[in-house]
């Protein structure tokens, strides 16, 4: 039987660039876990960063973009029938080819519309697409 992954709190927010700055920033009025588990669009983060500046939080605008960065890349929601093959990659941890791979079957047999549909792409590993399941969307930003 297959189980969902437990999401923990270490998993949530990786340890990356940027992530002492949302630390910093976000912990300062409410806990990071009320949005550990948000996949939001860039276009959406960015709006909700803005967003919490407007409710008081102080940053420098290199912070707001740090952030901003940082969220996009690991606690985003990325539409596979849009996103260029190297933001695939990126944002999935996917290698370049298999976000090539996503690109080049879209282009010949149109948009997705599934994530079966996704995961039979030939030359894309679907444990892995399918760890990041969550973070896939199918339309949208
Ligand atoms: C100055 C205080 C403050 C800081 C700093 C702050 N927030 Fe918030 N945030 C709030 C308030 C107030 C709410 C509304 C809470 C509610 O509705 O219960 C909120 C709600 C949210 C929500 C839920 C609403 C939405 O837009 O989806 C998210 C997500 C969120 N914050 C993310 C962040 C992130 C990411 C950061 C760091 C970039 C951050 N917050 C920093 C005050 C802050």
């Amino acid at each position: 039987m297959l189980m969902g992954m437990p999401v923990v709190a270490g998993d949530a927010f990786p340890d990356k660039p940027g992530k002492k700055t949302v630390e910093r920033l976000c912990g300062g009025c409410h806990g990071l876990n009320l949005f550990a588990n948000m996949r939001k669009t860039r276009q959406a983060w960015h709006t909700s960063v803005h967003d919490m500046v407007s409710r008081g939080m102080n940053a420098e605008d290199a912070e707001l973009e740090e952030m901003i960065e940082y969220l996009a890349r690991y606690l985003s929601r990325l539409n596979v029938n849009k996103a260029q093959a190297a933001e695939l990659a990126d944002v999935l941890g996917l290698t370049p080819k298999e976000g090539e791979a996503i690109v080049a079957h879209r282009t010949k047999s149109g948009e997705f519309q599934s994530f079966e549909e996704l995961s039979k792409v030939p030359g894309l590993d679907a444990k892995k697409l399918a760890a990041q399941r969550d973070r896939i969307g199918f339309s949208g930003q």
